[in-house]
């Protein structure tokens, strides 16, 4: 079948942290490079993604940082939407949960589900931290997967095996929120009768037996497996989220995964408000999922599901997800900061976007997971993308302006190599789109970089520095041929290095070709004035290589002394105990309750405030290293507990007369240890 128009979706990463390799080659890199291809082809496409701002992930990392969710969503959004930009994924909207489009298109296709009596509605027994008095949905909950043994398995899923659970399927499980046992306690809710519409769902995963086998096989195997699907909760008792738009839910929300994927629909409303519809609804439109691995089940199941029962929508045509990518034989992991963080990539590799992109296009986990390597890393940049792709450009640039000023040589006659060669151009832009259209990039790049192999071979083979001394018409010849593979590049490389193609571009002082025009070998025209060369890549030295590495070890080992914690944090940290005290030692710290009286930041320390405070026992400034955790305003009449018997110490010129207190996480961010209770008066002691 023939489509008129893509819209192409990468999975909305959860607003929480900031973005790594694993995000970038799962998801977001190949999904760009789709879109890329196709606009470069002339097609209909839009590319939609935006910030995931609802679910427990985000209120955990609230309650972590001890700011509001909306904070959090804020921060990260920004964050995250800049790393993508800078890495050139090029979506045309990058949208948020949060927003009153998104809020009001989940409530209405809710709204229409529920009026159409899809939903069934149950009360059932849920966990609940009768400590945090709250139930505790999703991901507040871990436990060990019953299907793998995995010991950090969520509430709604176990990541190391994909399975999806419902927390009462945990084996010993705890609240993340306290740590605590939680009991069974009885709430309604609306769920989606998956059981009832396996049918129909098992009739639309049938009808794609072309996806990729790891999506299809696991697709098929929630179906065919165990009981088979069962009813899932569509709605939470949580407060942050989309509210639940009928009767009787007051203080329910939306189930994340729920309102999430709709946040596709909403993002193509913003970006199109007239026109979303024909994306949406039209026949003729096709809906691409890019997603990870762990995102199967919601894509291929519980979306369309959905969609389905709602009536209007098409069903997404192909999900074509990745497995995962770790890093120097290990999982990625945010809480042990075993990462290679964009932001941070960037910081020490400037303007090698590039590399980066190559480098996970080139190592994809298209079918099984993988790995990266700084070795490789190096490998990859200085075998390939410099001694292949740069240096054909090069030395094509270089000797234009060497023989020509840089002037574009005629080809005067073709000989029976060359026409060979000619041949072999024309054909790369097909043998590449052949690979991308199925979703296999790795060929894709591979495609790519064997042009620029023939053209160093054509190079090495005809020898133009040396020829230019005997055969000066077939240099031209040689050199035009080379310029018109050089050319192509540029063209052919721009879904995979857009940073690269750009610069080529300028440097043969030509305008972007589309995708076909790649297909010609007469598009730089005898005469045109190239600019001066540049190169396109320079080698990564071993030391920048081994600085990566030990950067990676040195966090490991200060994570050693932490117990592993799930992602997402939520269990706190557990360095080990200190040495053994009496009760006399801790006697002789004199710790108070005291209320901040006045804040502000300490010129010229980020980290630092200076507070004057009040201890119950007289009035005193304290400078505290919280800055980067509370805002002066923040700290404005807040209870702290304060150490009153320390020596005084000078801090950036200023007298501190004592210690606040303060717990520190497992990523080391700090939050105030105060009173619970409201009535506890300055001066109070703490033992
Ligand atoms: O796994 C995640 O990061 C989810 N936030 C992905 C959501 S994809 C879509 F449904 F929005
Ligand atoms: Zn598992």
């Amino acid at each position: 079948m023939s489509f008129k128009r893509t819209l192409v979706t990468a999975a909305l990463p959860y607003a929480n942290g900031p973005v790594h390799i694993g995000h970038l080659a799962g998801c977001y890199l190949p999904a760009d490079i789709y879109v890329r291809y196709l606009r470069s082809a002339g097609k209909d496409v839009k590319f939609i993604c935006g910030s995931d701002e609802h679910g427990v992930p985000i209120t955990i990392k609230a309650k972590n940082e001890g700011i509001s969710p909306q904070q959090v969503v804020d921060k990260y959004h920004k964050i995250m939407g800049d790393a993508f930009k800078e890495f050139g994924i090029s979506f045309d909207i990058y949208s948020r949960t949060s927003s009153k489009t998104h809020h009001q298109t989940a409530s209405d296709i809710f709204k229409k589900l529920y009026d159409k009596g899809v939903f069934t509605e149950q009360v059932t027994d849920q966990y609940y931290d009768e400590e945090a008095k709250q139930f505790l949905a999703d991901r507040y909950i871990v436990g060990t997967c019953p299907k793998c043994g995995n010991e950090n398995a969520y509430g709604d899923q176990c990541e190391k095996c994909g399975t999806s659970l419902s927390p009462t399927e945990l084996i010993n499980p705890h609240s993340m929120l306290s740590g605590s046992k939680p009991v069974l306690k009885q709430t309604k809710n609306w769920f989606l009768p998956l059981d009832k519409l396996s049918p129909k769902i098992k009739a639309y995963i049938e009808q794609h037996k072309d996806w990729k086998p790891n999506v299809y096989g696991q697709c098929k195997s929630w179906l065919d497996s165990g009981d088979g699907l069962q009813p899932r909760a569509m709605t939470r008792d949580l407060d942050w989220g989309v509210p639940v738009p009928i009767k009787g839910a007051e203080g329910k929300v939306l189930y994340v995964w729920f309102d999430a994927p709709i946040g596709y629909i909403s993002a193509t409303k913003d970006l199109i408000p007239n026109e979303w519809e024909k994306y949406w609804k039209d026949k003729e439109s096709r809906l691409i999922h890019f997603i990870g691995k762990d995102n199967i089940v919601f894509h291929c199941i519980i979306f369309p599901a959905v969609l389905m029962e709602h009536g209007e929508f098409i069903l997404p045509d192909n999900v074509p997800a990745n497995e995962f990518l770790n890093l120097e034989g290990d999982k990625i992991s945010t809480s042990r900061n075993w990462a290679v963080w964009l932001h941070e990539y960037l910081l020490e590799f400037k303007d090698k976007q590039d590399v980066l992109r190559y480098t996970l296009c080139a190592n994809a986990p298209e079918t099984k997971d993988n790995d990266f390597t700084w070795k490789d890393f190096q490998a990859k940049n200085n075998n390939e993308l410099v001694a292949i792709l740069g240096n054909f450009v090069n030395r094509t640039l270089v000797l234009t302006h060497k023989y020509y000023e840089g002037h574009v040589p005629d080809a005067l006659e073709y000989s029976k190599e060359d026409l060979l060669i000619l041949e072999e151009i024309t054909k790369a832009p097909d043998k590449i789109a052949a690979s991308l259209e199925q979703f296999r990039f790795r060929e894709a790049l591979g495609e790519l970089m064997n042009l620029a192999r023939i053209g160093n071979k054509y190079l090495a083979d005809t020898e133009p520095w040396k020829l230019i001394k005997t055969d000066e018409k077939r240099v031209k010849t040689i050199m035009n041929i080379s310029l018109q593979i050089t050319c192509n590049l540029a063209i052919l490389c721009e879904p995979f290095l857009p940073f690269t193609s750009n610069k080529l571009l300028a440097i043969l002082n030509i305008n972007p070709i589309k995708w076909n025009g790649a297909k010609q070998t007469t598009n730089m025209h005898p005469g045109h004035k190239i600019n001066k060369e540049e190169l396109l890549f320079s080698k990564v030295e071993d030391a920048e290589i081994e600085a990566q590495v030990k950067k990676l070890h040195d966090s490991k080992e200060a994570n050693k002394a932490k117990l592993p914690s799930p992602e997402g944090e939520g269990l706190g940290v557990r360095s080990p105990q200190k040495p053994e005290i009496t009760f006399d030692d801790f006697g002789k710290m004199d710790i108070r309750i005291g209320t901040v009286l006045e804040a502000e930041k300490v010129k010229g320390a980020d980290k630092l405030l200076k507070l004057k405070i009040d201890t119950g026992i007289d009035v005193r400034i304290v400078v505290s290293g919280i800055a980067l955790y509370y805002t002066p305003e923040e700290m404005l009449n807040k209870q702290v507990s304060i150490l009153v018997n320390l020596a005084p110490r000078k801090i950036k010129g200023i007298e501190s007369q004592g210690m606040i207190l303060m717990a520190e996480n497992n990523k080391g961010e700090l939050s105030l240890v105060s009173p619970v209770k409201p009535d506890v008066n300055n001066g109070s002691v703490v033992k």
